[in-house]
């Protein structure tokens, strides 16, 4: 509740940076998020807010995450989970945009507005517009009580605490944490089978104690960050579950560190992106062991073959690469929430060292109430 929060004070415990400290919070957070709410016996979670009954959830024909930033970006997690493990058509997209469009508005699709504040303007909007045309809306909020959390039908709470720093990081990892529950969810009343379900309930079990075998390695990112800090400009590429890490990692370091990043599905680079690649413009890859793990090591030779230096966020050492940060393998559909969180060290690292102001970057509000 509001109320724990204020007790939990905001004291920067031994960090120098909120961002640093709310980084490092996300090994109790991710546990906070799935506290109480496995359920063994029937391979499934327990999500007791939704108000969705197992009727209404099975008369769902398409889900529509809405979102902005970090918030939409975890909504692209959101809808690849809940078509992996529920089969039901998803995707994501910017409030903003859809509220703007005069979108096609379907009783049988399940609306579900994201946000860490609750009080984003043109979620909160495309909310009321939804709820005025007569549709479900559910919210993925992590402020309880917030505006958002009071105009949708019901939804799952983050359990993040408070973040205070302008850049999102633990409340985006449990965001996505709280998708993968949503999904289980839905996909256990639907055609996801007892043995899957156990399998991602071990898979999420097992992600605190992965998140903080990857803060142990911030040493080494600390010095990734040094040696990449001066580029031109970024690229960040990844196919499928590595393309919203791709996003939401390109967004993490033009926010903190205001070096140009550019974000694209790693297939997308030989239409037109490729033309940037220079050795002053590296390339991030995020290349989890899936089944396109082929197709991106020929994504890597595609960029050395134009002298692009690369940094590989992979399960394994990636010979192509110039840099590897190995990060542990789960379960393939989880791999979007393990694999962001190197990229948040490297966009911290990289602020610090060019000496930005990390917790205020310019321009940039916590919550943005306005138009
Ligand atoms: C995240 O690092 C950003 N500061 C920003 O994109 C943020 O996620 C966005 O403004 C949405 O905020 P919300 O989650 O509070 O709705």
């Amino acid at each position: 509740t509001t109320v724990e929060w204020e007790a939990e004070s905001y004291d920067m415990g031994g960090h120098d940076t909120y961002m640093h400290k709310e980084i490092h919070e996300q090994v109790d957070a991710v546990d906070r998020v799935l506290r109480g709410r496995i359920d063994d016996r029937f391979a499934t979670v327990r999500l007791g807010g939704l108000n969705l009954d197992a009727r209404e959830a099975r008369g769902v024909r398409r889900v529509k995450i809405l979102g902005c930033g970090s918030a939409y970006h975890t909504g692209l997690i959101g809808a690849q989970l809940i078509e992996e493990l529920a089969r039901i058509p998803a995707d994501a997209e910017p409030a903003s945009e859809f509220r703007y469009r005069n979108p096609v508005v379907d009783p049988d699709t399940l609306y579900i507005a994201v946000s860490q504040s609750g009080e984003t303007y043109d979620t909160l909007a495309a909310v009321q517009e939804l709820k005025r045309k007569g549709a479900r809306v559910l919210g993925v909020v992590n402020v309880v009580g917030s505006a958002i959390a009071r105009e949708t039908d019901g939804g799952v709470y983050v359990h993040a605490g408070p973040e205070v720093c302008v850049v999102s990081t633990k409340c985006f990892t449990n965001t996505a944490v709280a998708f993968a529950l949503l999904a289980l969810h839905l996909g256990r009343i639907r055609d996801l089978s007892v043995a899957d379900g156990k399998r991602i309930i071990a898979g999420l079990r097992k992600l605190p104690e992965q998140i903080a075998e990857v803060l142990r390695g911030e040493e080494e990112i600390e010095k990734l960050a040094a040696e990449y800090a001066n580029a031109k400009s970024m690229m960040f590429v990844g196919r499928v579950r590595g393309y919203p890490v791709a996003r939401e990692a390109s967004l993490k370091l033009k926010e903190v560190s205001y070096v140009h990043a550019e974000a694209y599905p790693a297939s997308e680079l030989k239409h037109g992106p490729l033309a940037l690649i220079e050795p002053e413009v590296p390339t991030v890859a995020v290349l989890p062991d899936d089944d396109l793990l082929e197709k991106n090591r020929a994504t890597l030779e595609e960029i050395k073959a134009r002298s692009g230096r690369i940094l590989a966020v992979a399960h394994q050492e990636q010979e192509k690469a110039d840099h590897t940060i190995v990060v542990p393998r789960n379960e393939a559909e989880l791999d979007p929430i393990l694999m962001g969180i190197p990229l948040q060290l490297l966009a911290y690292h990289t602020a610090l060292a060019l000496g930005r102001d990390i917790d205020k970057p310019r321009n940039l509000a916590k919550s943005v109430t306005v138009e």
